[in-house]
């Protein structure tokens, strides 16, 4: 039997999880115990197989700390996905490396505050979204409008750091697609689409998820999307919109809490595939 770690955070309150039905899969036939346990508590990390980072909702709030804890832990025992992939892909200037690699994604242009917000000259978009470069669930995340960008009840709201300026795109009333991937292989899709008058797909604000079946050309370009990181993930999501006929890249998220096991019976099983490869070929 393999002892793994889940790693979790102090405060779920407000959160949809469902890495219970991953974790009862997982114990099912007692190849697992999984035992979770908040990143910032103390633990005999050696006593595990492996360390998950699973419910670490709060991580955000504190990136720096969060990764030297990494750091500590995978001195101690594997980690997935590892430290070097965390750092990747905490701050989402991550995207514009893989728009240079010939990534579709939203266009995106990243700014500092404090300073000015520059729209570059070949944008002719009239509303924006203005959101931190390191974020999770939709945090600080608002509309601006082209005359609005640098008055001073937008930049109040905003602390300083590294941020990210996009065209709103209308599109998103019709949903956000998440493509699920265990070791690299595609698991399960949803559809997250917001609640009348929101812009926020997120189930925490009033979104609606549903299952989702991507179509052939999309299941290749998000397949070949992961298949780019270079590092061994356990887990990923891509995440698409379809803006202007063609999907474009939101974020691929490696160190994401929402994995949605509950809306794909297979989800669960593939999860625990992935595992046993890994432990099988580590
Ligand atoms: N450019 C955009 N146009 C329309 N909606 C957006 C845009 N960027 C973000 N959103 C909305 O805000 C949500 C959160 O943004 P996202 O970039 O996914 O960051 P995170 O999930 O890390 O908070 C998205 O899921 C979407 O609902
Ligand atoms: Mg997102």
């Amino acid at each position: 039997m393999k002892k793994i770690c889940f790693l979790s955070c102090h405060s779920l309150e407000g959160h949809i999880i469902d890495d219970t039905l991953a974790i009862s899969e997982l114990e099912k036939d007692g190849d697992y115990k999984v035992t979770s346990i908040p990143w910032d508590d103390e633990a005999n990390w050696k006593d595990f197989d492996l360390v998950v980072t699973r419910t670490t909702w709060d991580y955000h709030k504190r990136p720096a700390e969060f990764v030297a804890k990494l750091k500590h832990i995978s001195s101690q025992v594997r980690l997935l996905n590892s430290v070097e992939v965390v750092e990747w892909n905490f701050h989402k200037g991550y995207l514009k490396e893989l728009e240079a690699k010939g990534v579709k994604i939203v266009p995106t242009e990243m700014f500092k505050l404090p300073g000015k917000i520059t729209v570059p000259a070949s944008w002719d978009y009239k509303k924006f979204i203005v959101k931190p470069a390191i974020s999770a669930n939709a945090y600080k995340t608002i509309i601006v409008k082209l005359e609005d960008l640098n008055s001073e009840a937008v930049t109040t709201q905003l602390h300083a750091g590294d941020w990210m300026l996009q065209p709103f795109m209308e599109e998103i009333t019709q949903g956000e697609v998440s493509l699920h991937f265990f070791n690299k292989k595609f698991s399960h899709g949803i559809l997250k689409v917001p609640k009348p008058g929101d812009f926020r797909v997120q189930e925490e604000h009033g979104g609606l998820i549903s299952p989702f079946v991507p179509d052939a050309q999309l299941l290749v370009d998000a397949t070949s999307l992961v298949e780019k990181v270079p590092f061994d993930l356990l887990f990923a999501r891509v995440d698409v919109v379809n803006w202007r006929g063609t999907y474009v890249l939101m974020e691929i998220e490696l160190i994401e809490p929402a994995l949605y096991f509950r809306t794909s019976s297979q989800s669960v099983k593939n999860f625990k595939a992935a595992l046993d490869k890994i432990f099988t070929n580590p």
